[in-house]
């Protein structure tokens, strides 16, 4: 079946590898990326499918809904994969309203006019809601975040996904939208941005830079390659059952110091630098309000039902990812100028 799909949020880290698949994989649809390009959303990410026939960029926001609406007009859309988001914690501490706006605001705004368009027949359609397992807020040192586990978020960041996948939830029981919603866990991989753990902590290694470990290092996440969220996002979209959530996650939980050690451990060999010389970066700082002590997720649904697995271990996938970053300083170099040095001395000089 051929399908005119509407990716929001395309141009960032985990949008941008999924555009990649679907316009790679699936020559017959029409790829339409929509994008407001924020400090996260970079048109470098897909310089490699820029040029291909069934790819086209809309620059627009979802918080304009007479844009979206021609947009939806104009390429007869036919299908949503949501992922346009204010994605970091760090910064809805900082700055909460933006979270609001997109990422509530954003959703309804889409869905409202998923709604009217799709209205003659829903059952053609789809509504893919990309959301985050933070929404299950924090456990202690046992158990798995399931679909059944109650949603309880602690960051205003994590407020706000989990007020649009209710969103996503009630116009689904409401008004018939034909939705899926996938809850992952933390993504690594390339073109993510170096605000987040793990690719500002190879930013600053490359640099010599203090490696700033919030609280005692002891909180957990659960680690996913983005290439296999990519691969869980194409099979729920396509095979997930309407009206379901799936988890994603990779079976891989690291205590952040562990996974900082790990880290150091490989960039030395890899910058052939003695061993110990990157460890020795590592700066204790003040933790982060509310920081939730533990992220782990139980994939079995998506692995049972669809036979989703990940792909790579996560040795493998951070040697990937480092070798990317060392490959692509001037996309670093690109995405950390201007702007992000005023965010990093707020965020981290009175720590
Ligand atoms: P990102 O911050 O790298 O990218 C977000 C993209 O959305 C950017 O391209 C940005 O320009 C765009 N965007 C932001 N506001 C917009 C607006 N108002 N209108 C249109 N576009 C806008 O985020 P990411 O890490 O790629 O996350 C993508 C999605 O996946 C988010 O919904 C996030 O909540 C979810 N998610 C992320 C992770 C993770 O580890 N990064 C894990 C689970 C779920
Ligand atoms: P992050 O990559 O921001 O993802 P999330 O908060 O969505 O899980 O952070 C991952 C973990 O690393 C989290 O426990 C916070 C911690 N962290 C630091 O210790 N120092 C840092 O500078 C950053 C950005 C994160």
């Amino acid at each position: 079946m051929s399908r005119n799909i509407l990716i929001t949020g395309g141009a960032g880290f985990i949008g941008s590898h999924v555009v990649r698949l679907f316009v790679n994989k699936y020559p017959d649809y029409k790829i339409v990326n929509l994008d407001a390009l924020t400090y996260a959303g970079n048109l470098e990410n897909l310089k490699d499918v820029e040029r291909a026939s069934n790819y086209v960029f809309e620059h627009a926001n979802v918080l304009e809904p007479g844009m979206l609406q021609e947009i939806f007009e104009q390429h007869n859309i036919t299908d949503v994969i949501h992922l346009a988001a204010e994605s970091h914690v760090d910064r809805s501490i900082l700055s909460p309203m933006d979270f609001i706006y997109t990422n509530i605001i954003g959703t309804v705004n889409l869905l409202a006019i998923a709604k009217n368009y799709w209205k003659e027949n829903f059952d053609v359609h789809r509504f893919h809601h990309v959301s985050t397992d933070e929404v299950y807020g924090t456990l202690g040192d046992e158990g798995f975040f399931t679909e059944q586990t109650g949603y309880a978020p602690n960051s205003p960041y994590s407020a706000s996904k989990a007020s649009s996948d209710h969103f996503v939830r009630a116009y689904g029981e409401t008004f018939h939208i034909p939705y899926v919603i996938t809850n992952c866990s933390n993504n690594y991989g390339p073109n993510h941005f170096p605000e987040k753990l793990i690719p500002l902590f190879i930013n600053n290694i490359i640099q010599k830079k203090p490696l700033p470990v919030y609280g005692k290092g002891e909180n957990t996440r659960d680690w996913l390659y983005v290439i296999d969220h990519a691969r869980a996002i194409d099979l729920v979209f396509h095979e997930g059952k309407t009206g379901e959530h799936y988890n994603v996650g990779g079976f891989n939980e690291w205590k952040n110091i562990d996974l900082v050690k790990l880290l150091c451990k490989l960039m030395d060999k890899k910058l052939n630098r003695a061993p110990g010389e990157s460890e020795a970066l590592i700066t204790y700082v003040k933790d982060r309000p509310g920081h939730d002590l533990r992220y782990a997720i139980d994939a079995t649904k998506i692995n049972k039902e669809l036979g989703w697995k990940p792909s790579l271990t996560f040795e493998e996938g951070l040697s990937v990812t480092i070798d990317w970053y060392l490959q692509n300083e001037d996309w670093l170099k690109h995405v950390t100028s201007g702007k992000y040095q005023n965010y990093y001395t707020e965020q981290y000089s009175n720590r």
